[in-house]
């Protein structure tokens, strides 16, 4: 299986480590003894060469998560002096664990390098931002990729066309500039926006999905999805509602 693959090289990266500072400690090693590839031009172990790299690239990223947390925060407390109302319920964010990196890569059969990992997956930094109306999501999305810092890399609205399973968000791939002591960087951030319903059902299938040790059954996922689709009806009658008590007001 894929995942033991990723699994043995990243345990065999730990034993060369291992073995390496052994050697190094004892008398340094020239290009000639080098007889596995693992030390650099300068002479060190390459795999330090890598964990650092991997540090730095992580610190981008948690850069970029920031300042669209920032953003979010700053429209939120707006919102809430002018409208007297928040469009934003919540803002959780994560930063992808290197095993689930490793994994994700290997699950779509790509060679776990840290060139993949930056050009080939999105959300190593991902935030969700929930919301309480529908209306609220598309608000959000727009006020965010309207920003001139902010580029947007992908939309994919799950809201108008929900996935096989019910599941419903919005999922924007941002792209900010991260800057650094001498260069500036691109570097994208997951953003899933949804309704509390939409995050309601999402949670809950989520935990039900990782909880059974088996495949779950056809039958028990044709009823998660009348139960989307029961919560996206209760979404759009409060989305409803809350239009005819705006007109009033
Ligand atoms: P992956 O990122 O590999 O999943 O592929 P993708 O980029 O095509 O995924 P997509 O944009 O559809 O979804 C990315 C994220 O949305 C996932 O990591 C989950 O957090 C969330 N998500 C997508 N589908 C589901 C679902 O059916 N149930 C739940 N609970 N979450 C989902
Ligand atoms: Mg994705």
């Amino acid at each position: 299986m894929a995942i033991a693959n990723v699994k043995s090289e990243v345990y065999l990266d730990l034993d060369t480590e291992k073995r390496h500072s052994a050697d190094v400690t004892c008398q340094p090693e020239t290009d000639s003894t080098d007889v596995y590839g693992l030390m650099t031009a300068d002479g060190n172990p390459a795999i330090l060469q890598t964990a650092m790299q991997f540090q730095q690239i992580m610190l981008l990223y948690e850069g970029a998560v920031q300042q669209v947390k920032n953003k979010l925060d700053i429209l939120s407390k707006e919102f809430h002096i002018t409208n007297n109302r928040n469009p934003i319920d919540s803002i959780r964010y994560r930063i992808k664990e290197p095993m689930s990196i490793a994994e994700k890569l290997s699950r779509k059969g790509m060679d776990v390098t840290l060139e993949n990992m930056v050009t080939k997956l999105n959300d190593i930094a991902g935030i969700r931002v929930v919301c309480p109306f529908i209306s609220d999501v598309y608000a959000v999305a727009d006020m965010m990729t309207m920003q001139d810092d902010i580029r947007l890399v992908e939309k994919k609205d799950y809201v108008e066309n929900p996935k096989e399973n019910g599941y419903r968000s919005l999922h924007l791939v941002l792209e900010v500039m991260v800057f650094l002591s001498d260069r500036k960087q691109p570097v994208r951030v997951e953003v899933q926006i949804r309704t509390i319903a939409m995050n309601f059902w999402a949670s809950l299938e989520h935990q039900l999905r990782y909880k059974s040790s088996s495949e779950i059954s056809e039958s028990i996922s044709e009823d998660l999805k009348e139960c989307a689709e029961i919560i996206a009806l209760t979404d759009k009658r409060m989305q409803r509602i809350k239009e005819q008590i705006d007109e009033v007001d």
